[in-house]
């Protein structure tokens, strides 16, 4: 990040004034008449000033001392003033998890799974912790095929049986007790009082409930839990109250990991799943178990890049794609010219075929991380690439492909000022899970079953095969993209993100990274710059809008198969540290994402 000479300052009224109330909407900076507008927040750090700079069209919310950038304002507010009350980035991550299972029904949840990346100061090391879903003992390899072999896409996706045993209650707790430093009831209590008193329906969540009304109309209990009584919708502003999902909380709060995994909520889960052919028992919950796992490390340059091991395959690809880029002067080609996103969809190509043959459970099959994170392994690949002819993705692997995934997860980052940070990704899968609330909980379902590989060897509806390795086994957990990543940089952690988006996480991810590392973007500029998806099957490379038409032109003259997608590719929510300071970014390809730091 450029820095400005001390003589440069000016510090106004103004610009204390943002600094002492750091909580904006991204994107919302001022502008006057000075090039570049330094901010201090206080004497004692005057020799250390964070920069906005005017020649950047994006600028991130800038804070000193702790940050929270997610999906949601309300549940991100809930992380930052647990920061500003002494709590460290766990207890906040904690926090703003359990409250976005209130504020933003459509991915925050508690009958998720997930992953969350932490970097623990102290100690100066990281920790993966896994809660992702597992499949419940009675399921089978062929559980969604009928008597024909065909896939049967509504009870893979939208039934009972859609749900793995879910995660993310027993992750939360699990982070806590280990690594926070607050009472269960302390981290509980936002969430609680947000589903028991209210809150007011904002435009992106009356958006996101209407989007999906036709679904979950469809299950009574869902209906009851996101409509007003006589069935209508609740308007912009009205004020919505959970009070079933405030009792699964507070369950939670007062009798722990047992509070969800067992008793009247677990009663209830599997009372719904016998009434409707859920495969879930008491026994399957009793037995979920997180697992605390070592992250994936690589490094791109200087640069070091922590991120999410099997059963995500997120971590290893990145990892992976950097490795291969690493071979070429991506800063020459010029950001987001042809030859960069041409080198870009090259390296996806591989990386993503390779995803399709080898990534599943660890706890399952034999993952090779070593290898495919190997430089040298890198530099063979590279050889692969043609510096100006696309090589069709028949001709890079044959073998067997993986199925498409939701985009519909949720992402945010945590940093403390002790220094501490937590990149966490969760998810119900599709958008409101399988659009199944439990009766009596509040709570919806997830639908994480979907992501195993429903059909191995057959087409599924997107025309891929999908691979054995990924196949349905009893207590093993689907393949995932989750990758809440950190970069360091001198050994320092430099660059929190994440992305929903199913396969599109990972790409996604790439370029916000190499945004930072190679082109120096400040992370709300990383976050906006437009972006590409290539997952080697099918051949297409997908360009969001904001590329020129003339690198387009360029690209399908080298022979790529360029689609100009009818939507957006992921949606970041980051944090970079910078010599002290914390700059913050909500990608604004979603509404209601938010930043709040002090
Ligand atoms: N369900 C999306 C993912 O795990 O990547």
């Amino acid at each position: 990040m450029n820095r400005l000479p001390q003589s440069r300052l000016i510090l106004s009224l103004f610009s204390l004034a943002i600094a002492s109330c750091a909580t904006q909407e991204p994107n919302n900076a001022f502008v006057s008449d000075a090039d570049s507008v330094p901010m201090a927040s206080n004497a004692d750090t005057s020799t250390l000033i964070p920069i906005i700079d005017y020649k950047e069209r994006f600028l991130p919310v800038i804070a000193r001392n702790g940050m929270v950038v997610g999906p949601e304002q309300l549940a991100a507010e809930v992380g930052a003033q647990i920061l500003r009350q002494g709590g460290n980035a766990i207890d906040a991550a904690v926090a703003t998890g359990f409250a976005l299972a209130v504020t933003y029904p459509r991915a925050g949840n508690l009958a998720g799974g997930g992953f969350m990346l932490i970097h623990l100061a102290d100690d100066d090391r990281e920790t993966l912790i896994d809660y992702r879903e597992t499949a419940p003992a009675a399921a089978s390899r062929d559980m969604f095929l009928d008597d024909e072999g065909n896939l049967d896409k509504q009870r893979e996706y939208f039934s009972l049986q859609s749900a793995g045993v879910p995660g993310t209650v027993a992750g939360m707790l699990y982070a806590l007790e280990k690594y926070g430093t607050l009472t269960r009831e302390q981290a509980l209590a936002p969430a609680i009082a947000l589903a028991r008193d209210g809150i007011p329906v904002s435009y992106s969540l009356f958006f996101e409930i209407s989007a999906s009304a036709q679904n979950l109309r469809k299950n009574p209990a869902a209906e009851r839990q996101f409509f007003q009584p006589d069935g209508s919708a609740y308007a912009v502003g009205d004020i919505w109250r959970q009070p079933d999902l405030a009792w699964t909380l507070s369950e939670i709060s007062e009798e722990g990991i047992n509070g969800f995994y067992g008793g009247g909520v677990a009663q209830l889960i599997t009372t719904e799943m016998e009434s409707g052919g859920g495969l879930i028992t008491a026994q399957d919950l009793a037995d979920y178990r997180v697992v605390e796992r070592q992250p994936v490390r690589g490094t791109y340059k200087d640069f070091e890049i922590v991120s999410t091991p099997p059963p995500s395959s997120g971590g290893v690809h990145i990892v992976q794609m950097l490795n291969i880029l690493e071979g070429y002067d991506l800063q020459a080609m010029g950001h987001n010219s042809a030859a960069y996103v041409h080198h870009l969809t090259e390296s996806m190509k591989l990386a993503y075929a390779d995803r399709s043959l080898y990534l599943a459970d660890p706890d399952f099959v034999d993952v090779p991380v070593t290898q495919l994170v190997d430089k040298a392994y890198a530099e063979q690949q590279r050889q692969r690439i043609d510096s100006n002819v696309a090589t069709p993705s028949v001709d890079i692997a044959p073998g067997q492909l993986l199925g498409s995934e939701s985009t519909e997860t949720t992402h945010y980052s945590v940093a403390d000022r002790f220094g501490n940070v937590v990149s966490n990704t969760y998810t119900l899968n599709f958008s409101f899970g399988s659009n199944i609330v439990v009766p009596g909980t509040g709570m919806l379902l997830n639908n994480e079953m979907a992501d195993f590989a429903s059909s191995p060897g057959s087409a599924n509806a997107f025309g891929l095969v999908q691979g054995e390795a990924n196949k349905i086994e009893p207590g093993k957990r689907p393949l995932s993209s989750m990758s809440p990543t950190i970069v360091f940089r001198a050994g320092e952690p430099w660059l929190a993100t994440g992305s929903p988006g199913g396969s599109v996480i990972i790409s996604t991810v790439l370029q916000t990274t190499l945004n930072a590392m190679v082109f120096d973007m400040n992370i709300a500029t990383a976050a906006a710059e437009p972006r590409m998806h290539h997952q080697w099957m099918p051949d297409v490379l997908k360009m969001e809008e904001g590329f020129s038409l003339d690198t387009v032109r360029l690209l399908q003259a080298m022979g790529q198969n360029v689609d100009m997608a009818s939507r957006t590719s992921g949606r970041t929510n980051s944090i970079m540290l910078d010599e002290g300071w914390l700059y913050g970014s909500s990608d604004t390809r979603r509404p209601g994402g938010w930043v709040a730091g002090y």
